[in-house]
């Protein structure tokens, strides 16, 4: 089934490639999961069922096919909210007005209300606090002196700082929404724990709009809260859609601590790397975007679309109704993009990667998120020269079952 690739892309229609069970197990570190590269051994499109949901999803692993479907409206994401289809998670309740399950004109409407808050100029003046909150946590690490624990340390509170410094999210409330939003990107815990913690959060956000929606002030304030309770008030939005939005702005936090988390991971683990960015600090930026390409961010794959007309790509029809899934992961490593694709290297033009998504639904925190990494980098070799693993690399504890991969715990010294 593995040989069914180039010869019968002249044909008018190719014959459906088997559907491979994708389980989704144990994953090891920094490891590209073996499933996904056989997939893409297999074919550009091949059908995958993975452990939850009903059916099989079509899978688009090369560069230039996932950007196509993630820029072409004949691929809805609306259509995919109110289907069952084959997922990773186990517990599946979309939200009416959730940005990342919204089609054209909502989208937009929707994103717009927040997007003042992660544009470049925005996340500018953002710096400076940011690095307050770091330089505070850094300095509490160097008191107490090593070993410390950086996910602990740095790696977890200071991107849950920044997001809710963001959000709007007073200090004293901001653990208790942490918890909740470790807890949605756990798979670990089943439906149950999941369930309730989202009630909490979006219990949480709800009122918080709702206060700020019915302030005294007329909202000159940039957080994120304010922004959708001033949205609500002129009638942009509804209060759910305004609840939908906040959510995964929140829970967002969590991608940075983990994707981070293998950054950190790779650079302790390949020291030749970590001597580059202490030797040519010019060599950060291009070695972070190389760095966001190589790092498998995710398990399996992330949100599927519907296609809503028969779709003709390298002649396989992708009827109308099918689901269908990108992987950035695989675009990542598309050979005929980045040549020798596996291969960490600092000195090539990484810029073109796709780890923040593609088209309209493009990561709405990836200026924000580059930002933090940014100053992780920077702060932490400097003020941590010598930065290095307590213990062998392959006792680092690596989150299993969960959506969003990273370390659970990064044992330092310096
Ligand atoms: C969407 C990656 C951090 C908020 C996405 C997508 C990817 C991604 C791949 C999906 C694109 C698609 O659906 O096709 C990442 C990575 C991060 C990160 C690698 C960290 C290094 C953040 C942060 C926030 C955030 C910090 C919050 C401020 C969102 C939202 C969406 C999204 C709201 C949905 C956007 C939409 O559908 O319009 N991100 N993300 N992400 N991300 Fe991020």
């Amino acid at each position: 089934m593995a040989e069914e690739t180039s010869t019968l892309a002249e044909r008018p229609e190719r014959p459906l490639p088997p559907v491979r069970d994708w389980p989704a197990g144990e994953l090891n570190a920094t490891e590209f999961e073996p499933v996904l590269a056989e997939l893409m051994r297999e074919g550009p499109l091949t059908r995958i069922r993975l452990p939850y949901g009903e059916g099989w999803a079509w899978l688009a692993t090369r560069y230039d096919d996932v950007k196509m479907i993630t820029n072409d409206p004949r691929f809805s994401r609306r259509e995919a909210s109110v289907r069952q289809v084959t997922r990773l998670a186990p517990h599946f309740a979309p939200r009416p007005g959730a940005l990342a399950w919204a089609d054209q004109p909502d989208h937009n409407r929707l994103r717009n209300a927040v997007s003042a808050a992660y544009t470049v100029s925005a996340v500018k003046r953002l710096r400076p606090r940011a690095q307050e909150m770091l330089d505070a946590l850094v300095d509490g690490l160097v008191a107490d002196g090593p070993p410390a624990d950086l996910v602990e340390r740095v790696l977890e509170p200071f991107p849950i700082n920044v997001v809710c410094e963001v959000m709007g999210v007073p200090a004293v409330e901001r653990q208790k929404l942490h918890d909740w939003t470790r807890e949605i990107i756990s798979t670990a815990g089943g439906a149950e724990a999941s369930e309730e913690a989202k009630k909490g959060l979006f219990g949480w956000i709800g009122e918080a709009v709702r206060e700020r929606r019915d302030s005294e002030s007329d909202g000159d304030s940039e957080d994120v809260l304010s922004l959708l309770g001033g949205a609500v008030r002129r009638g942009e939005l509804g209060l759910e859609e305004a609840i939908s939005v906040a959510g995964p702005l929140q829970i967002g936090g969590e991608a940075v601590t983990n994707n981070s988390g293998q950054m950190f991971y790779l650079l302790l683990t390949r020291p030749e790397l970590l001597q580059r960015f202490r030797d040519d600090p010019a060599s950060r930026p291009a070695g972070i975007e190389e760095l966001l390409r190589h790092i498998p961010h995710r398990a399996a794959v992330g949100l599927p679309r519907i296609a809503t007309q028969d779709v003709d790509i390298h002649g396989t029809r992708v009827s109308a109704g099918d689901a269908v899934y990108v992987s950035y992961l695989a675009a990542n490593r598309d050979p005929d993009v980045f040549p020798d694709p596996d291969r960490i290297d600092f000195d090539r033009d990484a810029g073109a990667h796709v780890s923040f998504g593609n088209g309209p639904h493009f990561c709405t925190g990836a200026v924000f998120s580059r930002m933090q990494i940014e100053l992780l980098i920077d702060t932490l070799l400097k003020r941590l020269p010598g930065l290095r693993l307590a213990v062998p690399a392959d006792q680092v504890p690596f989150r299993q079952r969960t959506m969003i991969r990273g370390p659970v715990a990064l044992p330092v010294t310096w």
